[in-house]
């Protein structure tokens, strides 16, 4: 198989071809996704979480995402590698793209940024300049403070529409990709359906174009926080850390993962 290429994401959801996506932090996790079948390899500021034990993803800087992104491209010869731009790297265009440039010099492929509003203006910049950007919206870990928990969204209407909205203005903005965090199952659905971009859904149901789980979680790891619904233990299922990543790929290009249990009504 052909290392994977941004255009190559759009004619995977044309050809209704589903994207496997997993966290990784290190050269050793990430040689085990890129061997067994994960299609896009996400550096997420979750490790500000997982790897650097804070409560939140806010004290992540850009040189924590360039470091690890290092490590993880060093790893990779299929997956497409994606980075996180980091709390409020991403506040003006011109920050935004100086984190970028050095996450893309870090050996990144697409930058992944939370939110729409004025993150729009930031989608455009970047993507004027043939930076590839992933938008992200429902739960925006970066915006814990404003939403008061890492809770599900956009459950009433009215919060529905404004990211059914978002979704079409993101992708307008140029972005090549969108995840949705924890959203309910009939809204990853329509969004999913309204746009050309690919959407990656982690707790959105299994009608997303693709999956994303964090490493930690995906192998049952006890966070220390409340584990969410839609988290599953592949590890246990797999009985090896390669076992779990291709028994993973297969459950995300099956359809099988997420099932009702692992969702959002
Ligand atoms: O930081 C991260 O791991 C993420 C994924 C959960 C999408 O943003
Ligand atoms: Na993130």
């Amino acid at each position: 198989q052909k290392p994977w290429t941004v255009p190559a994401l759009a004619e995977a959801k044309r050809q209704g071809r589903r994207l496997a996506m997993l966290t990784a932090y290190d050269a050793g996790f990430a040689r085990v996704m890129d061997q067994n079948g994960i299609d896009l390899v996400l550096v997420g500021d979750s490790l500000g979480m997982v790897v650097q034990g804070h409560d939140s993803t806010l004290p992540v800087t850009v040189a924590d995402m360039a470091y690890h992104t290092a490590a993880v491209a060093r790893a990779l010869k299929q997956a497409l590698l994606l980075s996180d731009l980091p709390f409020q790297s991403d506040a003006t265009p011109e920050r935004a793209l100086d984190a970028a440039v050095a996450l893309l010099q870090a050996g990144a492929q697409m930058v992944k940024l939370e939110g729409a509003g004025p993150k729009l203006e930031v989608i455009r910049f970047l993507a004027g300049r043939d930076i590839p950007v992933c938008a992200h919206l429902g739960l925006t870990p970066q915006s814990v403070l404003k939403l008061g928990g890492f809770k599900v969204q956009g459950r009433e209407e009215q919060a529905a529409a404004r990211l059914r909205a978002d979704a079409l203005a993101v992708q307008e903005a140029g972005a090549s990709l969108l995840v949705l965090e924890c959203v309910p199952t009939p809204l990853a659905q329509q969004i999913t359906a309204s746009l050309d971009i690919p959407t990656i859904g982690i707790g959105a149901g299994p009608h997303c174009d693709g999956q994303v789980l964090v490493l930690h979680d995906f192998l049952g790891l006890d966070s220390g926080h409340r584990r969410p619904r839609f988290v599953k233990d592949f590890l246990a299922e797999g009985g090896s850390v390669a076992g779990a990543v291709r028994a993973y790929a297969e459950a995300v290009r099956d359809g099988s993962f997420p099932d009702a249990a692992h969702a959002y009504a």
